[in-house]
Order: structure tokens, then sequence, then C-alpha cells
């Protein structure tokens, strides 16, 4: 019996580019594909189906795909001749979505494109192409009606310690640089029972900590458990009344959706991390108009001065684009001074590219491509600088880590650990792997630019233990 089900499973190996929101996904992917005998694995080779997770935010997504396929064909290729069976090879997530027609004219061989929005119906695709009448290819990049979190399998591969949570997606912000309002449609936000239910059985599988994730996660508006409206402060408190469950985040969210009450959660649900990532984009008040973000450096400088106020210790962080349309060097030096001043934690920064169909696309006043990467390399200096300074801060300090993976350490693995601190510093120590999947104390002993490493501390008990065994 256990060989007849051996012999049905199919690996199946999935690329993820892209934000938290396609890490989501890929792991749902991998759910709705685990009922028809498909297991994960992290090589492509002996792979019997691949799929390639999108991501269209950024400049060369294309190109990046096309290598990626090129590479991944060969693989494809030799597993068809040893099982004589057709190996599905699938593009999905967001540069399916906008170029669906042109994946499939430039590789032929990919069997199947799908978009965010219907991975759910994967089985019924598979089936297509696998079954007696086998069609060619498939592409389903529609905006279905049917909302695939309603028709997504209640079981879960287990997603570790630290899992994901997709509560809302789209965006009807329309920033004009950005494909996302294209990509992944407007706005739409699940129901609180539906993330309740979720979340229940991610920590059934093991999740200490929950980051709920929408691309505009602080406008969500769900049907509430009173059939009322809810928000995500309303969802913060839900969650945090779960057993088991020790640690809630929240990305991404927009500074014009931080409201009084979502601010005073920060102070109020001990379970929320001290950490948050609010894109700023820019510091010049004229570009975030033209970037449409319908918020001024002062009013974002406001809401980090009300988030300190009921929580001091809190760590920020931020998305900034460089070399918008008309950004004159004194704009640039009103984003470098709103760095000074925020002090961020740590801090993502990209040259702008335009992404075809956005209003951006088709301003006049481009930056020089020089004068971008010169101003890149100038504000990554602050922002690495800023982030040391802040990490320093944490030497010889005792501090609890969510070890969710195993680590390296001079390019060596055994004996590893990684994980994240309540701040979301990455952190690496010398520790048995039984440690994965467990808060425990860390006393930092060194601090670098992008991570800290330190010991683990040995807990009261364990010593105990140890002076009992002596
Ligand atoms: N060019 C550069 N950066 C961009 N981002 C989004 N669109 C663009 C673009 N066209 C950045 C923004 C966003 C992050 C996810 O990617 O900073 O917050
Ligand atoms: Fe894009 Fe702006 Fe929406 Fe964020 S808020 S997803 S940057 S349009």
């Amino acid at each position: 019996m256990a060989q007849n089900t051996q012999e049905k499973m199919k690996n199946l190996y999935i690329k993820t580019w892209g934000c938290q929101m396609n890490v989501y996904d890929s792991h749902r992917i991998s759910d709705v594909l685990m009922p028809l005998g498909y297991v994960l694995t992290d090589t492509p080779e002996g792979a019997d189906m691949i799929v390639l997770n999108t991501c269209h935010i950024r400049e060369k997504a294309t190109e990046k795909l096309f290598s990626e396929l090129g590479r991944l064909k060969p693989h494809k290729e030799k597993r068809q001749e040893e099982t004589g069976e057709r190996v599905i090879m699938g593009v999905a997530g967001c540069v399916a979505q906008a170029e669906g027609d042109i994946i499939t004219q430039r590789a032929p061989y990919v069997d199947l494109v799908f978009g965010p929005q219907t991975y759910h119906r994967l089985p019924e695709m598979v089936a297509k192409l696998t079954g007696a009448r086998k069609k060619k290819r498939m592409i389903d990049t529609e905006f279905p009606i049917e909302s695939k979190f309603d028709l997504l399998p209640n079981e879960h591969n287990s997603q570790g310690a630290a899992a994901f949570l997709s509560i809302q997606e789209g965006c009807d912000k329309f920033c004009t640089f950005c494909v996302v309002p294209y990509t992944r449609g407007a706005e739409y936000s699940r129901t609180i029972q539906s993330i309740l239910d979720e979340a229940h059985k991610l920590v059934d599988n093991g999740a200490l900590e929950i980051n709920v994730l929408g691309q505009n996660v602080n406008a969500f508006h769900g049907v509430g458990l009173d059939g009322g409206t809810a928000d995500l402060p309303d969802l913060l408190h839900a969650l945090s009344e779960i057993n088991g469950l020790k640690r809630i985040r929240y990305t991404t969210s927009h500074p014009r959706d931080m409201d009084d009450r979502l601010i005073q959660a920060h102070g109020d649900i001990k379970k929320l991390m001290p950490f948050l990532h609010l894109p700023i984009q820019s510091g010049s008040d004229k570009i975030l108009d033209a970037m449409n973000r319908k918020h001024t450096g002062n009013h974002y400088r406001d809401i980090i001065e009300r988030l300190k106020k009921v929580r001091p210790d809190l760590a920020m962080s931020s998305d900034i684009i460089v070399g918008f349309p008309g950004e004159s060097d004194q704009d640039f030096e009103d984003t470098m001074q709103m760095v000074r001043d925020i002090v961020y934690a740590s801090c993502y920064s990209f040259k702008y590219s335009a992404r075809p169909g956005t209003p951006a696309a088709a301003m006049q006043n481009l930056v020089r491509e020089d004068v971008k990467s010169e101003r890149l390399t100038q504000l990554q200096a602050l922002i690495s600088e800023q982030q040391y300074e802040y990490n320093k801060t944490f030497m010889g300090k005792t501090i609890p880590v969510l070890f969710d993976r195993k680590g390296k350490e001079g390019g060596k693995t055994e004996g590893f650990i990684q994980g994240r601190s309540e701040y979301f510093h990455a952190i690496h120590v010398k520790g048995n792997e039984r440690l994965i999947g467990q808060i425990v104390d860390v006393h930092v002993k060194e601090t670098r630019p992008s991570s800290l490493s330190g010991d683990i501390v040995v807990s009261e008990y364990e010593s105990d233990l140890k002076t009992a065994a002596s």
C-alpha cells in the first residue's frame, strides 16, 4: 500500500521571485497540488512539474523569467525521456498575468500560464494537460468572480514556525509608478472568519508567528464575525487571542491608512512585534504628489511620532525610490534628510524604472541613469550606516529569537540555525536543529551591518538537567 502511494508521488519544484505575497501564493500552489500527489522538492532535477512564480514590480522581470526558463528546459526534457510522462512547465504570478501571450510565444515549451487569482483552478488545468485528450497549452489569467480564498483547500503543507497569511489583495491607490493595481486588480479583503480558520491551521502546524499580508494590508476591511465590517486593528486583536500564537506582524502598509486605532494597537497588543514596514517612497512633497501618494513628508513624520509614543522601541523599515521623473537634487536631498530624521532599522531602496502602462511611464523630465545610480549609492550608504548603528545597540543584550531554519556560517551549514528577533533582525547562532520552531533567548555577541549572532542562553531547566546528568 505504502509503495503504491510512493509510485503515485510526483515532484513539484517552485521557484519564487518577489514579495512575501508571492511566497504565500507558492505555499498555497503546493497545497492545491498536494491532493494530486505532488510533493515539494528543492531542485528542478527530476521534477514532474515546474512552476516559476514571478514578480513584475521592477524592470528586467521578463528577461529574468526567460533566462530561467531556458535554464530549466533541459531538466523538463530529461525527465520526460526518463518517465515517458509530460513534465508541466508553468509560469505563475504577475509576469504571467501581464504577459501571458508573450510567454507562450517566446517559450513554446511552457505548458501552463496562470495568474495570482486563478491558481485554485490548478487541478482542472493539470487534468486538461495530462488527461486522455491532452491540451497543448493552458492560459488562465482571468480575474474570476469567485474568490480563490473560498476555494483553496483547507489542508496546508506546513510553513514552519514563521508563517505568512494573505488577508487582502490588490490595490486601489494607483501610485503612478506601480503595476500592482493592474496585475493584482482592485482591493479585496477576506472575511475575518476565513482568516482566523487559516491562522488556527497554521498554528496547529507549528507556526508561532504569523505575518498577515496584503499589498495594502492596512486598508483591510473584511466582513467581521458579527457580519459588519472589520478593519486591521479588529483582526489583530482577534489573532492575538489565539493560544499558541506568540508573534504577529503585518506587511505592507500605506501611510494614508495608519489611523489612530491601528497606531494604538501597537501599544495595546503585546503579541504585535515592534517592527513596522511603512514605505515612504520619497522625502520630497513635490515627488510624493507626482507619485500620487496623497500624503506629505510631515504627515509621515507625524505618524512615526505617534507610533513611538505608544511603542517607543518600535523599529522602522521602508521602501524608497530614487530618480522618479522630475526628481531634482533638492528633492533627493529631502529624501536623505527624511532618512536622517526617521532613522531606519532597515530600508529597501530602488532606482525608478518605468513600468509599461503606468502613468509615470508617460512622464517627461526623466532622471539620467548615472544620476540615479549616484543617488542610490549615497542613499544606500546612509541606510547601511543607520542599520549597522542600530544593530550595534543590541551588543551584549539577551533577546528572544524565533528559530525557523537551518543557518550558515563561513559556508558551513552543519550545527548552525537562523531566526528572527522581535525587531526582525536576522540572527545566526551555533545550535541544535531541534531548536528550530522554538523561541529561545540569545546573548548577542557579534553585530554586523545586516545581522546579529550570539550564543543560545541555556535555560535554568536545561542546565539543571545537565547538572543532574553529570
Ligand atoms: N520602479 C522602482 N521601484 C518600484 N517599486 C514599485 N514600483 C517601482 C518602479 N516602477 C518599489 C516601491 C515599492 C516596492 C515594493 O517596489 O518602493 O514599495
Ligand atoms: Fe503599488 Fe502604491 Fe498600491 Fe503600494 S500602495 S501596491 S506602491 S499602487
